[in-house]
């Protein structure tokens, strides 16, 4: 029999079970849920809503449950639909008709948007410490390269010659601005739902500042309808993981360019490369570019959940159930793939020789040389196009500038 099964004269089908069954992938919220329903229950007891006596045995249970879950001698059953059914039957099973109080002046629909915010707010702590992490290493890299010079670009095309710890710095500004996206987000998440119900509150003297408390919630949220049914935190938590991905795409695109024998600016470590099944020469940056394919399918779970949240009606609506997978794999793989750049980063050879001889080409010194014209006297404009002429002069003799005689250099501009 279902938790919600009074009205019901017969059993759901077997293959509705497994169609609106959440539980193969919501049980990793078992620890929020319990944590969740223990802050509820104490709250209950508090308030005289349940007896101190009831929220006490159902406290102690909710605890025993988390200790078996984490032993692994919990099964969830499918028919139970989703963690929190799942959790309140093995409480009622443990601790009998006293377990059946739990749900008094609550919904699932509060309870799995407070599951879920406790859920994103750790995993974006989790994040930001990998964030930082990468951060470090980025800054010993540039340390360590303050004066490796290598060709600057635009449009793939040599530009100017620029510092490699400078280029490396470029990047981490971008991982400090996800950091900062991140922290934006986690204090606007950080409201707590419980008390709206399945939409319009709840007739018990409740005291939600008291869950919030427990809880590490800042505030509360004030609309009931809009808590049961926002997803914002989600949306903002994923479109952060689609700009962070796509900041480790740009990286890991210039890696694989830079590992490329045209370039040969830096050697993969071995362990950071795959080989061929056919051709016995081959190293490749995979792990580079599984991170660059990565993010097509964190692009893809933000499109997914704001297409799921469009046309929505207040408030909750089955939908939302599919939130979960999107933001799951979403969180997954962006820490998977922090987690792996930042040891490739560390273990990758920096080939300087090479970016030096790079830069010496492609005639990245010709701004500078527009600039030394400009400090004896003339028009930036004009400058540019002496600059320009003895680029072409060059070309043409297959010489580059600094090969130039002085001459030739007072024969384009006295
Ligand atoms: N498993 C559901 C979800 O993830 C929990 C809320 C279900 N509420 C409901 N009224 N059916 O969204």
């Amino acid at each position: 029999m279902k938790l919600w099964g009074g009205r019901f004269q017969k059993d759901t089908d077997a293959i509705v079970d497994d169609f609106n069954s959440s539980i193969s992938f919501d049980k990793r919220l078992y620890k929020q849920d319990i944590t969740g329903s223990i802050a509820h229950a104490n709250m209950l007891g508090a308030c005289g809503i349940i007896s101190k006596s009831d929220a006490d045995a159902i406290i102690e249970g909710l605890k025993n449950i988390l200790d078996d879950i984490e032993a692994g001698n919990v099964e969830f059953d499918i028919a139970a639909e989703d963690i929190h059914m799942n959790v309140e039957t093995l409480l009622i099973k443990k601790i009998g008709d006293v377990g059946k109080k739990l749900h008094t002046a609550r919904s699932r629909n509060d309870q799995v948007a407070l599951d879920l915010k406790m859920y994103c707010k750790e995993q974006i702590n989790i994040i930001i410490d990998s964030l930082i992490k990468l951060e470090n290493t980025l800054l010993n890299i540039a340390k360590e390269h303050k004066a490796t010079i290598m060709p600057g670009f635009t449009h793939l095309q040599k530009a100017q010659a620029i510092s490699l710890g400078h280029h490396i710095l470029a990047y981490f500004q971008m991982f400090s601005r996800d950091i900062t996206r991140l922290k934006d987000c986690y204090k606007r998440m950080d409201t707590m739902p419980l008390g709206s119900g399945a939409l319009a509150g709840t007739t018990f003297p409740i005291n939600r500042q008291m869950v919030a408390d427990e809880l590490n919630f800042t505030s509360l949220t004030l609309n009931s309808l809009d808590a049961v049914s926002d997803r914002d935190y989600v949306v903002e938590l994923e479109s952060a993981a689609a700009i962070s991905m796509m900041h480790m795409s740009r990286l890991c695109e210039e890696l694989i360019i830079w590992a490329s024998d045209e370039y040969k600016f830096i050697t993969m470590d071995d362990a950071y490369s795959t080989g061929s099944s056919i051709m016995p020469q081959k190293k490749n940056p995979d792990v580079a570019e599984l991170i660059r394919g990565k993010t097509g399918r964190v692009y893809g779970n933000l499109m997914a959940t704001l297409t799921m949240l469009k046309g929505i009606p207040l408030a909750y609506n089955k939908d939302m159930q599919e939130d979960k997978e999107a933001i799951f794999d979403t969180l997954d793989t962006w820490l998977a793939c922090l987690d792996i750049l930042e040891p490739m980063l560390c273990t990758m050879e920096i080939n300087k020789a090479n970016m030096y001889k790079s830069a010496g080409g492609g005639f990245t010194n010709a701004t500078d040389l527009a600039d030394y014209l400009v400090k004896k006297g003339i028009a930036f404009r004009d400058a540019h196009k002496i600059a320009g002429e003895l680029v072409y002069k060059c070309i043409s003799e297959s010489k580059t500038l600094e090969q130039l005689s002085l001459e030739d250099y007072e024969a384009t501009c006295p």
